[in-house]
């Protein structure tokens, strides 16, 4: 396992150790970090936990049942206790860049269901400003070149001109995400004002969520190579 492995290993099981409690209606984040976290979710569920879980992918709905961990629809589940996800960025004020994996309208849709979310991430997603990670845009195949369009018009109105705004996959094979749609990989370097890119994007017709997450998380653990956790509180 790399360095890496083992912060990531180290956050997904503090999280469920520390947070999870019995009777519980849990989101379950995706990508390798929420992969730990769902592994040792089951092993607790194994030994007698009482959950039930509602996954934010595919991938991650097979891998729960697989450890035994029950999985539900959303709105089977109505309101969720605690969404434990990573993120590929997380500030200090606890906005994050998501969707590296693919998944963020269902993240999104499963955090703002939840009375609780805790980012679950190693030390490398902790970041002073958001957007060295491009920012995933998800937007509906039809005519995203028409939407694409008006994404880089609103960068260039937030002091982003000219910034690469790539189809995930490319366009002989586009990526599809869970529900179909491609995405749109907004390579940024720095982003000013997160909470108004993310309210402005949504606002394009042909964007169905971006990856920008201003007002969801509650608290974040930060996985360590040597296998220990911090908890970073929240400034500003
Ligand atoms: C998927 C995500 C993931 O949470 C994000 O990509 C982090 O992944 P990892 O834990 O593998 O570093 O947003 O859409």
């Amino acid at each position: 396992m790399t360095p890496q492995d083992i912060a990531k290993r180290a956050v997904g099981m503090a999280a469920v150790e520390r947070l999870v409690a019995p009777g519980m209606k849990l989101g379950l984040g995706s990508g390798s970090t929420s992969e730990w976290m769902v592994r040792a979710l089951g092993e607790r569920v194994r030994a007698g936990l009482d959950v039930v879980g509602v996954a934010t992918s595919t991938g991650t709905a097979t891998l729960a049942r697989e450890v035994g961990v029950r999985v539900i629809e959303l709105d089977e589940a109505g309101e969720l206790d605690l969404t434990l996800d990573g993120a590929d960025e997380i500030d200090h004020r606890l906005r994050m860049i998501k969707g590296g994996g693919a998944c963020l309208l269902r993240e999104k849709i499963v955090a703002a269901a939840s009375r609780r979310m805790v980012a679950i991430v190693d030390e490398s997603k902790v970041v002073t400003t958001l957007g060295a990670f491009p920012l995933p845009v998800e937007v509906v195949r039809f005519g995203w070149r028409s939407t694409r369009k008006h994404v880089l018009e609103l960068l260039a109105r937030h002091g982003m001109k000219g910034r690469e705004v790539s189809l995930r996959g490319g366009e002989d094979d586009p990526l599809l995400t869970d529900s179909g749609h491609v995405l749109l990989d907004c390579r940024l370097g720095a982003i000013a004002d997160p909470e108004a890119l993310e309210r402005e994007l949504n606002r394009i017709p042909g964007v169905v969520e971006n990856g920008l997450f201003c007002s969801f998380a509650n608290a974040v653990l930060v996985g360590r190579p040597d296998g220990t956790t911090r908890e970073i509180a929240p400034t500003g």
